[in-house]
């Protein structure tokens, strides 16, 4: 069978795209919200301290900016493909129409654990700070309410798992809560959306203006510290740090989601893409330098540490609006996930590859109900479970892959479609190898989500060895489940292989 089969045709994917009939509303800037407001959550308020703390210490503002190149390269190879391909579904509809459905399918079974899965990590995140906020208002949870089952041994992340008898329910109910709003249609409101960005981001930019005359040079020295294993601290623990703070940046291509949505998706969905990426960035390094600046980078591994920041700093005010921050700014990002989550799932749904319910919207409220409670159940019990640390590792690892077809994506349509319009094409150019274009920005987008990948893979089989091989089982599960589901349900309910199969039907 030819690896490359069953492909939508780029008129059949626009023709589909307008007749979702959406109401075209969203101006860049707007847009530049929605991927704000995706993009900055448990990232920077909890693994900002983990990665510090357990990889590169102070150094870990350098794993912000590598990992933040990584995501440029595909910000940028994103903008192209949302200029040529401006329809809703993201990564997923891109490779419908380029590399085919296995590869949709599994582009579609990654932006699962992008979206779905991440929730888990933001539920987490807001599990910490709405604790530490209670705490601070006198109102102490059981512990066994708000830490997974599932925890990283005491001695270091990468050093073993233990079992403790407690589940988080608090994360639990926010994925709850954020999934029965999500089916009452509550993420339309843009206007919502970009009030809470703007008080996430203003109080983020008043710790970075506060905390900076707060930074001892003494915990900034050494600023890179001798490396103590093969991935912890050193050169080699500034890139798994990195992979940790990939995490932080999955979010700007969000934007890609809304295309139908948007009023001139050809330009305003790259733009939106890119300034999404550049302000989270310039977010990013002032908060990670502020906190690496402010607090001894080894008393960083906990699940709320710009609390810790701020204690340090001593000023009750810019502690609780942290924390409330946090805590709105968190719940923001979990809509914006499972929204995404839901919609992708919606247009798998439409093409067959997954089960109708997914696609059936409410009478009512014109959402995907079904499909919404059915993921919020499954992530909400993920929560309950699993630590936040293992969970970001393997977003990041599916999202780096993902993005990897993308970034290929984009030579394969330069390839195929030479003469399609792109109002917005990747810069720098390319160069021909065998007849074959090859754009310098898409390929060094595949080599540095490579090297995002790699640490990934090397501390999780490490950690089979520290008797920690839930990790890799996870992962493994993972993979098997999405190849039995395409090949036990998606390839035989799909539409376009229903036309395949019959064309006088089509
Ligand atoms: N980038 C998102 C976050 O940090 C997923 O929570």
């Amino acid at each position: 069978m030819a690896l490359i089969s069953k492909r939508k045709s780029l008129e059949q994917i626009t023709k589909e795209a307008d007749s979702h009939n959406l109401h075209r509303c969203l101006g860049p800037w707007r847009l530049t919200t929605i991927g704000v407001g995706a993009t900055v959550g448990a990232g920077i308020f909890v693994m900002t301290g983990t990665a510090a703390a357990n990889f590169a210490g102070p150094a870990v503002v350098l794993s912000f900016i590598i990992a933040a190149i990584a995501c440029l390269f595909t910000a940028l190879s994103y903008g192209e493909l949302s200029s040529t391909i401006p329809v809703a579904g993201s990564a997923y509809s891109y490779a419908y129409t380029s590399l085919g459905e296995k590869f949709a399918w599994a582009v579609g079974w990654l932006l699962l654990l992008e979206y779905g899965i991440s929730a888990v990590s933001v539920a987490s995140g807001f599990s910490s700070y709405s604790v530490s906020l209670l705490q601070d208002l006198h109102i102490n949870l059981p512990s066994f309410i708000h830490h997974p089952m599932f925890q990283p041994s005491p001695e270091g992340y990468n050093k073993g798992i233990i079992i403790v008898k407690s589940m988080d329910l608090v994360g639990a109910m926010c994925v709850m809560m954020a999934s029965i709003a999500l089916l009452f249609g509550v993420s339309e409101s843009t206007t919502i959306n970009g009030i809470i960005v703007t008080i996430k981001v203003g109080i983020l930019i008043l710790f970075i203006a506060i905390g900076f005359f707060y930074i001892n040079p003494m915990n900034l020295t050494p600023f890179i510290p001798e490396s103590t294993g093969a991935m912890n601290f050193g050169t080699t623990g500034i890139f798994r740090a990195a992979s940790t703070t990939f995490f932080a940046y999955i979010g700007f291509e969000v934007v890609s989601t809304a295309a139908s949505e948007a009023k001139n998706p050809q330009k305003d969905v790259p733009f939106g893409i890119v300034a999404s990426l550049g302000i989270s960035t310039l977010i990013y390094i002032g908060v990670a330098i502020v906190l690496v600046g402010v607090v001894p980078y080894k008393q960083l591994n906990v699940s709320d540490p710009l609390a810790i920041a701020t204690n340090y700093i001593n000023i009750p005010f810019l502690t609780w609006t942290l924390k409330i921050s946090a805590v709105i700014g968190l719940c923001s990002v979990m809509l914006a996930l499972l929204y995404g989550q839901t919609r992708i799932f919606f247009i798998m749904a439409k093409d067959g590859l997954l089960p109708p319910a997914f696609c059936g919207l409410h009478p009512r409220y014109k959402t995907p109900w079904r499909g919404t409670l059915i993921l919020g159940v499954c992530v909400s019990i993920a929560t309950a479970f699993l630590p936040i640390d293992i969970i970001s590792d393997l977003v990041s690892l599916g999202t780096a892959s993902a993005f990897i077809i993308v970034c290929f994506t984009v030579i394969w349509q330069r390839n195929a479609h030479p003469d399609l319009p792109r109002p917005f094409e990747v810069p720098l150019g390319g160069f021909y190898l065998r007849e074959i274009w090859i754009g310098y920005i898409p390929m060094l987008g595949i080599i540095s989500c490579i090297a995002m990948i790699i640490p990934l893979l090397i501390d999780m089989v490490s950690s089979i060895f520290h008797h920690n091989p839930i990790p890799m089982i996870l992962l493994i599960s993972y993979a098997v489940v999405g190849f039995f589901g395409y090949y036990g349900y998606g390839r035989k309910h799909s539409v376009i292989g229903k036309q395949h199969q019959s064309p006088n039907q089509s």
